[in-house]
Formats: structure tokens, C-alpha cells, sequence
């Protein structure tokens, strides 16, 4: 990662809301609404975290945390102009290592089937598949799921 990235991260602040929101439609076909972004930084803000490079939020994680201790994570995003720099990384870095000071078991998550770079993401964490389920998202395409143990009991 450059050393000019000058990478922070945080929790989410009011004024990120308008860039996050940009963030999420340069990402994903089904963008979540500004709207949704601001409930899930209010329903779970220690698990809400927004990478600010220089200055300015250049991506985001949300999980939120289900009965039985389980999390599942939302949303990752990063701006496309800051990919491939070690931004999200950083932010599911900081996630785990919350989710482990604060006791949970597991991070289960749903990705696009045909998300190379997600998928290699989330390996590289230790992520492992745990199965797929067809027609997952509106456009027909299945997702695959995968579970990241964070504690041995
Ligand atoms: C997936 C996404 C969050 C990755 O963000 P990023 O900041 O570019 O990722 P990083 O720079 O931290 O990359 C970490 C690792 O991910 C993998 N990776 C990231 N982009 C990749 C790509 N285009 N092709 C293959 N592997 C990739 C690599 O293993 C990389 O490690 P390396 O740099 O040591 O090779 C980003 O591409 C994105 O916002 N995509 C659109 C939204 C999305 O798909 N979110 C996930 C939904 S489940």
C-alpha cells in the first residue's frame, strides 16, 4: 500500500453518508439506499467501519450481530478509484479483530458466485465455502456463502 493512502479506520460519522452511498452504486447492481446504509451504521455502529484515506471515506464494512452470536456481514464496499490497495483488507482486519475481542464465534457471509475478487478477498482470511444457494440475488445468480470461525468453542 502506498504511503500516501495515509489509511484510517474508523467509525462511521453523519457527514460519510453521501460518499458511502456513492461508494455502494459504483459497487454492486443492487445498490442498498442511503437509507439503509444510515439504519445499519445506527442498528450496530461497533461494527460499522469506514476506511478515510486522506481525508475522504474511500469504503466501508457493516455486519450485524444475530441471535446465537453469529455476525453477518452486510456490506463491503470500496471506491473503485482506491482498489487493489489493501483498503478492504484493513477494514475486514479491524471487523475480525472486534468480532474476536468481543467474543463472537462466527462471520458468515453471501457473496456473488461469479466475485473473483471478493471470493480470493475472503480466502485470504481464512473464509472457507460453505455451500451455495441458487437464485440468491434478483438477477438470478446464486450465491455462495462463506463462514469465517473466530473463536474454538
Ligand atoms: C471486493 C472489494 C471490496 C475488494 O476491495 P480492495 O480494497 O480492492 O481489496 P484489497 O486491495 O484489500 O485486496 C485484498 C485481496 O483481495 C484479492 N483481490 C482484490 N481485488 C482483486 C481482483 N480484482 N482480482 C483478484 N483478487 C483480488 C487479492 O487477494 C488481494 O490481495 P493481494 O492484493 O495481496 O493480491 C472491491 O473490489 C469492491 O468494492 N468490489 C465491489 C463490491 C463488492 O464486490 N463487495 C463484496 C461483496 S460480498
Amino acid at each position: 500500500m502506498p504511503s500516501t493512502l495515509n489509511l484510517k479506520i474508523r467509525g462511521f460519522k453523519r457527514g460519510d453518508l453521501s460518499e458511502l452511498s456513492s461508494i455502494e452504486k459504483a459497487s454492486f447492481k443492487d445498490p442498498y439506499p442511503s437509507a439503509l446504509i444510515l439504519t445499519l451504521s445506527r442498528m450496530n455502529p461497533e461494527h460499522f467501519l469506514v476506511a478515510e484515506a486522506s481525508g475522504r471515506p474511500v469504503g466501508y464494512v457493516s455486519a450485524l450481530v444475530e441471535p446465537g452470536g453469529v455476525v453477518h456481514l452486510f456490506s463491503l464496499a470500496v471506491h473503485p478509484e482506491y482498489r487493489k490497495l489493501g483498503v478492504a483488507r484493513s477494514l475486514l482486519k479491524a471487523l475480525i479483530g472486534k468480532l474476536k475481542a468481543g467474543g463472537f464465534s462466527r462471520l458468515i457471509l453471501e457473496v456473488r458466485v461469479s466475485n473473483r475478487p471478493a471470493i480470493t478477498l475472503y480466502r485470504s482470511l481464512g473464509f472457507k465455502s460453505a455451500g451455495r444457494i441458487p437464485s440468491y440475488y434478483e438477477d438470478g445468480e446464486a450465491a455462495e456463502v462463506m463462514v469465517l470461525t473466530l473463536s474454538s468453542h
